[in-house]
């Protein structure tokens, strides 16, 4: 990072394949309240949980290389799908600092477990790549893990039936084996899925914490920051937009998901053309 930005007051950059991001943005805004915000959700290629590694990887690299345009001084994959697959390799290929959401998810659940026997729900991609087990299993060999693809969660959220008697349906049939099976943790380990939060509680029952990694990756975020001296000096002033957002399709209805779980109410997405990145 070099020219004359002063880095320090430029914003962080966010993205997701679609508004389950907002779950990880909401979160920065309430613990890092003097930092701007770029979010970028892909909604023309929404979801990215049924893709291969090859796919999500690209896309993920146009959107750091658009969020980049931005002058992010830091990236947050809000993405559980685009972090397992795409995170190692964009890390090495550009000088901003990037984290996602499963390591922090992975440090969260071993704090919380008792019982050692975590569950994790996920996109296919995400339980496929194995990567949650990785993590668990390189701070402690003794925890055993047991993942579950969840892939009607994604639209089922998309489209607003947070809590359905269809959602409810369709969550019990994917948690009945989870329910069975002893453990005391569960990582929603989709951006998208804390807004099914009160139908898979409702579900697993109370002797089951659900964890989402938001919490944890907005701690992370904070340690980076003040560990390369980036941190946002004061809020900025009148005038400053503080968050902004762009999406790759359909931003009416990005906009009136977003204010469905924001805490500001937010006055526009503007629609890119992502490919051109
Ligand atoms: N919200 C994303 C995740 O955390 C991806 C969902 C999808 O596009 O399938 O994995």
């Amino acid at each position: 990072m070099s020219g004359q930005v002063e880095w320090h007051n430029s914003p962080i950059g966010v993205f997701d394949s679609g508004v389950g991001g907002l779950t990880v943005a909401r979160e920065i805004m309430r613990q890092l309240p003097n930092e701007r915000i770029v979010y970028f959700g892909d909604t023309a290629r929404v979801p990215y949980g049924s893709k291969s590694k090859e796919t999500v990887t690209k896309f993920s690299r146009q959107i750091v290389h658009f969020l980049e345009t931005q002058q992010v001084k830091a990236i947050v994959a809000a993405c559980n799908t685009a972090s397992a697959y795409a995170l190692e390799e964009l890390e090495n290929e550009v000088d901003i600092p990037i984290i996602g959401v499963v390591k922090p998810g992975a440090r969260a659940a071993l704090a919380v477990t008792k019982n050692k026997k975590i569950g994790v729900v996920a996109t296919e991609a995400t339980i496929n790549s194995g990567i949650y087990n990785r993590y668990i299993e390189e701070n402690d060999k003794n925890v055993r893990i047991m993942g579950k693809a969840c892939p009607l969660f994604v639209p089922l959220v998309e489209e607003g039936l947070w809590e359905d008697p269809v959602t409810d349906e369709i969550a019990r049939r994917y948690l009945m084996e989870l329910v069975d099976s002893g453990i005391d943790t569960l990582i929603l380990g989709c951006t998208h899925y804390p807004m099914l939060r009160s139908t898979v509680a409702k579900i697993m029952g109370n002797g089951v914490t659900l964890v989402n990694p938001a919490y944890e990756t907005a701690r992370e975020l904070k340690a980076l920051l003040v560990d390369k001296g980036l941190e946002s000096e004061h809020r900025p002033g009148l005038g400053t937009e503080l968050y902004r957002f762009f999406v790759s399709d359909a931003a009416d209805k990005f906009q009136r998901f977003a204010n469905s779980i924001l805490p500001y109410g937010i006055l526009s997405a503007k629609v890119i053309n992502i490919d051109e990145f």
